[in-house]
């Protein structure tokens, strides 16, 4: 059986892909279950995600597993996903030491709650020496924050002496970013159907390649990535020239 995954050409793999993991609380209400249920089952989409782009080579690979505006939903439904972050980092360490993954995360992490905060930067640690994929995790984060953040720490720099006005650059901006020494997106995904951003990387995916596609979170397995990256590879980037 011929699988998009044979049809991928190994030597024109994007660096970097970005998921908006959407659609669990859709994906659960369809089945006549609490939102809750859609995000636990989001946890097997994550582990087959990760698994795979490790497996092809893709070197950097993040998702948007919250963002600042869902601090806002019920809290119920925040505590609960507090939990599984917390419990599946804990859970999948070892798993990301045997496929040789290493941990990240973006965002405004103050705002984490202090023990969710500690088992983060403890798998972050944990998994700092690994070479293979870096996987991305986006947690509290959104783009407007980060530029905000990154400005005033600019302006800081600025007042300070520390950079003048008329050295910073596109790539200066990049450098106070929390995405600093993470190449920008080359395929940027979203499940579940929506064809908005929701304030996701909206510096770094100047000319990122978009890909929509109607799987719910829950849904999304190996062959559904591959084949978003098939069709990225269908593509042709002008990057404007
Ligand atoms: C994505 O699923 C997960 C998070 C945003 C945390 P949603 O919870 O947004 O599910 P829908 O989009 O309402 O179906
Ligand atoms: C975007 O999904 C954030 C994450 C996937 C973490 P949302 O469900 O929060 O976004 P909107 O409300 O549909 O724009
Ligand atoms: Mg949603």
């Amino acid at each position: 059986m011929s699988t998009f995954k044979d049809k991928i050409d190994l030597t024109r793999l994007p660096r970097h892909i970005a998921i908006i993991m959407d659609g669990n609380g859709r994906w659960a209400k369809e089945r006549g279950y609490d939102r809750i249920f859609g995000h636990q089952n989001g946890v097997t989409s994550v582990r087959e995600v990760t698994e795979a782009a490790a497996e092809t080579g893709i070197q950097y690979l993040t998702l948007y597993a919250f963002s600042t505006e869902n601090w806002a939903r019920p809290q119920q439904e925040v505590n609960a996903l507090m939990e599984l972050l917390v419990d599946t980092i804990e859970n999948e360490t070892p798993t990301l030491n045997k496929n040789n993954v290493r941990l990240k995360a973006i965002g405004d992490l103050s705002r984490l709650p202090e023990g969710a905060g500690i088992k983060l930067q403890r798998c972050i640690a944990e998994t700092s020496k690994n070479n293979g994929l870096t996987l991305v995790l986006a947690l509290s984060y959104s783009s407007r924050w980060e530029i905000n953040n990154a400005i005033k720490l600019l302006c800081n720099d600025v007042k300070s002496s520390k950079i003048s006005i008329n050295d910073i650059s596109d790539e200066t901006i990049s450098n106070y970013l929390t995405t600093r020494e993470i190449p920008d997106p080359d395929l940027m995904i979203r499940t579940s159907g929506e064809i908005r951003i929701s304030n996701f990387l909206l510096w770094q995916i100047a000319y990122t390649e978009l890909y929509f596609t109607n799987t719910h979170w829950p849904d999304f397995r190996k062959e559904n990535f591959y084949e978003a990256i098939v069709d990225y590879q269908s593509r042709e980037r002008r990057f404007g020239k």
